[in-house]
């Protein structure tokens, strides 16, 4: 029996913010720094007798294996075994993949797996793996994107939403608008990039398997190896208490888990599996590319009367899109609107989601398309998306609402803090030394999404209060929140609450994506306390509708019993969760925000470093605001690397990324990023859950590239549409020195 939440929410404990809202230390925090935290990889407890995989990728990008031989590199010192499509047994295909995760005997992709190499030792493994013979048959391939165009189609349903939406007359709108603006802009293809790889150890106790690995959402994990090993999902046990980031790339399991499941199974030891750096890039998922086309029209006061956003992207067959109009939909006013998405195959790796799909792409575009409205009407930028708000579903008109949407709020006190007002509106009028400074901002902009979550929660005979969920910790704080949730309801100190994670033996959770996860798991949590708090009152013979939980007592008028003794001699504990009604339906949820960026641009070298970056956030109900503040610090830093860095190159030769590992591929380090100011509006939102919080996990990186472009405009006066923006191409159209 789950917690319908079909109603706003009323007043509740979380209310009281004694402990949810405060800016506590991360619990896990101790262990991380001290490398005590077990990740999958280092889980020699559970497998003392582990053997080492090496994946063998394939070295072409579309064909298929004429022959291999593997002789040699069975004969290798150490080598256990070899698994390969021929080996492996019949698989499964999940839904959740668009490739194999062995591939053999076709080759859909650049370094798809095709064998593994099972050595009592790494070195082992990876030695022999260089002695494997393996013939192909190469195909020709489509490799680029540009070239592809020309095949795409409007996409189907996606990750973000339908492939087209339209209201009113686009068409119409925007050829009879005063003020018109067409411009195109395109975004590389990008990776995740996390700190810990994807690794995994695989154990089979008779016929069932039992998984650590690194992974955002168990429950799908658990689906997709039983589909994939045609086994019955209770023969399956995923355990991942401690990930070092997903971003996305871990939202499914990989080749890392399925082949170490494979041949663990093969050779009756437990496998461990993890793939090397410069494997990810092209063995995993990727952000696909994108060519975005935006039409802004507007009325001679700068109101927008037609937005367009079309979005190109590509990927294999049965893959998605890169929903890039996403946010379109929803942010600005206009009553003629289109966003369309097209989709082209590409036999590239495939492509999925990572950090913020959808609005990460398109707010790198929109929000320089809306710079450059400004310009041509000569409005303040900050100004323009204040005249352009709209406070309901434009789409859809006023009968929807938005949940809430302080997104001036945002703009005018993020514009404040900065100090926006310094800013020279011509652009290249500033220098300081070699230095062109100029300031940019933009708009910040993610859905809120909310999705069923479910918990047991329990209360030992000493009071002291206990959680399990499957939810994840992909680095994010949920320990610490989840804790901070029980914690309150329960009315105990933090340090009173154990949390236990990212297991399949726990009730199933909304898990780590798309930022949905902090709200829906904490509101799981709150119901399963909800609950709890019930029972412990019907047994302590309390009126449930006046008891209280403080200071580890239950209290009901002058009456206290502490929380172990009213929890009796053997503990209590249930399960209870949450479901989400038709709310989220009847009003337009999101999470809104402003960036404001200064960087300074060499007039020699055409080099950007960023100066400061800042904003101002509104995303509900912060349960921890320094938990929160790393969150977003993180997403900026993340947007930087969008607009600067972060770049897979494709050899559209032999189809795969180049840049694949952090020699090549960019992302910004701690000299790159010198100051984030963060700033969280004061914002409870009863629509969204009975937490009142929303997502925040990937707010800060959704506008937080386009305000560095912005600045870069403002400093330099050249407008660059194609990311990322990398001094060559400033350096021909740089200022005189
Ligand atoms: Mo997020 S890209 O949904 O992990």
């Amino acid at each position: 029996m789950s917690l319908k939440f079909d109603t706003p929410a009323g007043a509740n404990p979380i209310d009281r913010e004694r402990v949810v809202g405060r800016p506590l230390d991360r619990v896990e925090g101790p262990l991380k720094v001290s490398g005590t935290a077990p990740y999958a990889y280092e889980r020699h407890d559970v497998a003392p007798d582990a053997t080492y995989g090496w994946v063998v990728g394939s070295t072409i990008a579309k064909g298929r294996i004429q022959s291999i031989d593997t002789r040699v590199a069975e004969a290798a010192p150490g080598v256990i075994a070899v698994i390969h499509a021929a080996n492996a047994g019949q698989l499964g295909q999940s839904g959740s993949h668009a490739v194999r995760l062995l591939g053999g005997p076709e080759i859909e992709h650049y370094d798809q797996a095709v064998a593994l190499v099972v050595a009592e030792r790494f070195e082992q493994a990876r030695h022999a793996a260089a002695l494997l013979k393996i013939d192909y048959v190469v195909e020709d391939g489509r490799y680029d994107l540009e070239d592809a165009i020309p095949h795409a189609r409007q996409a189907p349903r996606g990750f973000g939403g339908p492939g087209l939406t339209r209201a009113g007359d686009f068409e119409a709108g925007y050829a009879a608008a005063a003020v018109q603006l067409d411009e195109r802009y395109t975004t590389p293809d990008q990776s995740h990039q996390m700190m810990e790889p994807h690794a995994s150890t695989a154990r089979w106790d008779g016929d069932a398997l039992t998984l650590w690995t690194s992974n955002q959402m168990i429950a799908d994990a658990v689906g997709d190896m039983a589909v994939t090993l045609g086994i019955a999902k209770d023969k399956v046990r995923i355990i991942s208490p401690y990930i070092g980031g997903g971003f996305g790339s871990k939202l499914w399991v990989r080749a890392d888990a399925v082949l170490a499941a494979i041949a663990a199974r093969h050779i009756g030891r437990p496998v461990k599996v993890a793939l090397a750096r410069p494997q990810i890039a092209n063995n995993t998922t990727h952000r696909p590319a994108t060519v975005q086309r935006i039409r802004l029209g507007a009325d001679p006061d700068a109101r927008i009367v037609a937005i367009g956003h079309e979005s190109w992207s590509g990927n294999q067959p049965g893959g998605g899109t890169e929903s890039a109009g996403i946010q379109t939909r929803l942010l600005y006013r206009g009553e003629n609107r289109l966003v369309a998405h097209y989709l082209t195959e590409l036999n590239l790796p495939e492509g999925n989601a990572m950090r913020a799909p959808g609005e990460a792409a398109g707010m790198l575009a929109l929000e320089v398309a809306m710079d450059e409205l400004a310009e041509k009407v000569g409005l303040d930028p900050v100004e323009l998306r204040i005249r352009n708000d709209v406070q309901y579903d434009p789409e859809k008109g006023p009968e929807r609402p938005f949940s809430s949407r302080p997104f001036i709020e945002c703009l005018r006190i993020g514009a404040k803090r900065f100090g926006w007002s310094e800013r020279l509106r011509t652009p290249a009028s500033r220098r300081e030394g070699q230095w062109l400074i100029g300031m940019g901002m933009a708009a910040a902009f993610r859905g809120n999404l909310v999705t069923s979550s479910h918990a047991r929660v329990g209360i030992e005979r000493d009071g002291r209060v206990w959680v399990e969920t499957d939810m994840t910790d992909i680095g994010t704080g949920s320990y610490t929140i989840i804790a901070q949730t029980a914690a309150e309801m329960l009315g105990v100190d933090i340090a009173d609450v154990d949390v236990r994670l990212g297991d399949s033996a726990f009730p199933k959770s909304a898990g780590s994506g798309g930022q949905w996860g902090a709200n829906s798991a904490t509101a799981g949590v709150y119901a399963a306390c909800l609950s709890l708090r019930r029972e412990i009152a019907q047994k302590a013979g309390f009126n449930e509708a006046e008891v209280d939980f403080a200071d580890g007592h239950v209290i009901s008028g002058n009456r206290r019993i502490a929380l172990g003794e009213a929890a009796g001699p053997d503990g209590i504990s249930l399960t209870d969760g949450i479901d989400f009604g038709s709310l989220s339906k009847r009003y337009a949820q999101a999470t809104f925000g402003a960036h404001f960026c200064e960087v300074g641009v060499d007039i020699h070298t055409g080099e950007i470093r960023i100066r400061r970056q800042a904003g101002a956030f509104a995303a509900g109900r912060i349960l921890n605001p320094k938990s929160a503040r790393s969150q977003v610090i993180g997403s900026m830093t993340m947007g930087a690397g969008a607009a600067l860095m972060e770049e897979l190159v494709v050899d559209p030769r032999f189809g795969y990324f180049v840049t694949r590992d952090l020699v090549d591929y960019h992302v910004p380090v701690h000299a790159d990023i010198p100051d984030q100011d963060v700033f969280f509006l004061p914002e409870l939102d009863d629509k969204s859950s009975p937490m009142k919080a929303k997502g925040v996990g990937e707010l800060g990186i959704c506008g937080a590239g386009a305000a560095i472009a912005n600045a870069v405009y403002n400093a330099t006066g050249i407008r660059l549409r194609d990311y990322p923006l990398t001094l060559d191409k400033l350096i021909d159209r740089l200022p005189p020195p």
